[in-house]
């Protein structure tokens, strides 16, 4: 399929209830992508630690990295379990996913935090503003975001993906410090590149447990 959506692809990865319990609605959204949310949100809190910044929340920040590809249970799943790489039109459809997010806060019966909202909407912004779907820049980059965009990235780089085997350390750590200031604040980027060991290490704790490689 094309990702184009006069297929009607999006009913088809049904959501959950609208009245499911909330605890039961993040566990939806986090298990996704076998556990990816459970784990941003875990190396979100362990990135908050080594920078030690105490102005944030822990559990606001787990339940930010929980949620952040919420607006994924609108996309297909053919397109999220494509055992390939992505077709122009398939990533032009995933990177939808932000703003469909704030979709799904509208329409499931709860009460989103802003800090949850920021995260859905701009997990995938950049620091130097090269990002979707708004092209934000540095500060207009809540701090909690731009933690969580980290977390995303080394797991989403760390983790075995159907299309890709997981990335070594040594790989990231070269990624993080080459996108330090450009996708990443620069001071956060490279201390995750720094302390890149203690963080993968930290996310093997985390069930499902990921499939990750050292070295
Ligand atoms: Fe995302
Ligand atoms: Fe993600």
């Amino acid at each position: 399929m094309s990702g184009d959506h006069e297929t009607g692809a999006w009913s088809e990865h049904a959501l959950p209830p609208k009245t499911l319990p909330f605890p039961e609605f993040i566990r939806q959204v986090a298990d996704m992508d076998e556990g990816h949310g459970f784990r941003v949100g875990h190396v979100a809190q362990t990135i908050a630690d080594l920078a030690g910044i105490n102005t944030i929340d822990r559990a606001t920040l787990k339940m930010a990295g929980e949620l952040h590809d919420t607006g994924k249970l609108l996309i297909p799943n053919e397109i999220l379990q494509a055992p390939r790489r992505l077709t122009a039109d398939e990533k032009k459809t995933v990177q939808r996913h932000p703003l469909l997010g704030l979709a799904v806060t509208q329409w499931y019966d709860h009460d989103f935090t802003q800090d949850v909202l920021d995260t859905i909407l701009m997990h995938h912004e950049h620091w130097d503003g090269t990002g979707y779907p708004l092209g934000l820049k540095g500060d207009s980059i809540p701090q909690l975001v731009r933690i969580v965009s980290l977390a995303d990235t080394i797991d989403a780089c760390a983790s075995r993906r159907r299309y890709k085997a997981p990335w070594s350390v040594p790989r990231l750590q070269e990624y993080l410090h080459k996108e330090s200031g450009r996708s990443f604040h620069p001071d956060l980027g490279r201390l995750c590149a720094d302390k890149l060991p203690e963080i993968v290490s930290s996310m093997r704790t985390i069930p499902p447990a990921p499939t990750l490689r050292v070295g």
